[in-house]
């Protein structure tokens, strides 16, 4: 008899929305997460709320409270993230780039930043012009902590779309299978491509 061993379930980190009571970017994050759990992974997610008790970033200071240590380390043990901001004047929202800031702290791991890691973004805005600057400053930054942004980016325009029912379902058959997308792009990703560009280095 051979013994085999199951894989460990991937563990998916979510972060983003915004103080709204029913923020949609935080909303559509839950979606993706939601879609990957129904894929078989381990979810957390850190909504606006939970950003917004982060002290603003500062690299002078290496004091972590108990909400910063559980974000870096959610990510620092994660095998993908799901980012979600709101377009604020034209890019993303303060609360969202505090957080990534404090992401700073992946510098020195052997995987240095997002290296390796796909990364889906979801972005609403009242405007589609918001929606297009908005996923592309993001993308911008994952591309500057090393992660991979999905080839599906979720862009909502929260004036002109309805994502979501009365009953807190996604009801927007686009929208949701921009969702699916994602989180198949986020749990079908080849993660040996991290351990290469580590081996080998960058040219
Ligand atoms: C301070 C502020 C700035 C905003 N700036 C823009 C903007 O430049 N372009 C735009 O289309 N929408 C803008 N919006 C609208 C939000 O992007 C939109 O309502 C978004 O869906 C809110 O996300 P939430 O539902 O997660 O709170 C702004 C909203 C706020 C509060």
């Amino acid at each position: 008899m051979t013994a085999t061993s199951s894989p460990r379930r991937k563990r998916v980190v979510g972060l983003g929305g915004t103080f709204r009571q029913a923020s949609s970017s935080e909303r559509i994050v839950r979606a993706v997460l939601a879609e990957c759990a129904a894929m078989g992974a381990e979810t957390t997610m850190f909504d606006g709320p939970s950003l917004a008790r982060l002290p603003h970033f500062n690299p002078e200071n290496p004091a972590r409270t108990a909400e910063e240590q559980a974000l870096v380390e959610a990510v620092r043990g994660c095998d993908a993230i799901v980012i979600g901001s709101p377009g604020y004047h034209g890019g993303y929202s303060g609360l969202v780039k505090n957080a990534v800031d404090l992401l700073e702290d992946l510098r020195g791991d052997a995987r240095v930043y997002f290296e390796g890691l796909p990364v889906g973004l979801v972005v609403t805005a009242a405007g589609w012009q918001a929606c297009g600057t908005t996923l592309s400053a993001l993308r911008d930054v994952v591309h500057a902590m090393r992660g991979w942004p999905t080839p599906v980016g979720i862009a909502v325009n929260s004036v002109e779309q309805r994502p979501f029912g009365p009953d807190g379902a996604l009801a927007d058959d686009g929208i949701a299978r921009a969702v699916r997308a994602q989180a198949q792009q986020i749990m079908g990703f080849a993660f040996e491509v991290s351990t290469e560009v580590s081996a080998g280095g960058l040219a």
